[in-house]
């Protein structure tokens, strides 16, 4: 038979935010291989309790791979565990190509990635007819570098939904790359550990963004959410459709 390591996805943090595909892989899961630095140990922790646990924060790319194709080969059942959906920088290419060279099959589980959560826990919808029809995902470059094309100044143009991963370390740039289209006042939404029982979320103009994330601290798991959709009325939206608004308009002015 041949051996199947799955690559799953965490989600944002809360175990509940599993899709029942994850929860069910990791419950499974004789190996689990598991991004630590960004992975809540609640959602470890719902693997058996026989589980060999193998953290990957402090390993190489060749020490992590050493661990899954020795135990996919033992027939062991292998998930590899990486934060949010594993599409969106979870390096899983590279892991991947070698599974590949190694003639082990992977199967990979999609989860929710940061921005859903966060556009969830703020109530919000990103795409508001009339007013912005886009989400970029993208990022600060930093160490990884961006090609040019992508540069935060030429995504800032589209005046899109802006959702922007791995970016606290270089929020100075960042606000000052998004000023130079963004107008000054547009509403952020900064959310440190989405979904977990620490979420630090909110809304602040982006003039702001850097002095904000300085005075808490932020370097890790934290999500900006660039948006005009977050200056978009929400009282006045959901009026329209509130039980109270019908009572007075059909019920009042009969
Ligand atoms: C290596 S990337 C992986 C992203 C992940 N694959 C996803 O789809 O959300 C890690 C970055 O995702 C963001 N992130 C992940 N989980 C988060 C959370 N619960 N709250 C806020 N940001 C989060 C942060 O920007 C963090 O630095």
């Amino acid at each position: 038979m041949t051996a199947t390591v799955q690559i799953v996805g965490a989600g944002p943090g809360a175990p509940d935010l599993l899709t029942l595909r994850a929860a069910r892989a990791i419950e499974a899961a004789e190996v689990l291989v598991w991004t630590d630095s960004l992975v809540s140990p609640r959602i470890a922790a719902l693997a058996p309790r026989d589980c060999e646990s193998v953290r990957t924060s402090s390993l190489t790319l060749e020490e992590v791979m050493a661990v899954v194709l020795e135990r996919a080969r033992a027939g062991r059942r292998v998930v590899r565990l990486h934060d949010g959906d594993p599409c969106l920088y979870g390096a899983i290419q590279e892991q991947i190509c070698r599974l590949a060279d190694a003639g082990v099959a992977v199967e990979v589980v999609p989860g929710l990635s940061a921005y859903q959560a966060t556009a969830a826990a703020l109530g919000a919808e990103l795409t508001i007819p009339g007013l912005v029809q886009t989400i970029v995902l993208s990022r600060a470059g930093g160490r990884t570098g961006m090609p040019e094309r992508e540069s935060l100044a030429r995504l800032a143009a589209l005046q899109a939904s802006l959702c922007l991963y791995l970016s606290a370390r270089h929020v100075e740039e960042v606000e000052a790359e998004l000023l130079q289209h963004y107008p000054p006042d547009t509403p952020v939404a900064i959310g440190y550990r989405v979904s977990w029982p620490d979420q630090w979320l909110t809304v602040v103009p982006l003039e702001t963004i850097a002095r904000v994330s300085r005075e808490r601290n932020l370097i890790r798991t934290t999500l900006y959410v660039v948006s005009p959709a977050l200056r978009a009325d929400q009282a006045a939206r959901s009026l329209l459709y509130s039980p109270s608004h019908n009572h007075l308009f059909r019920g009042g002015a009969g």
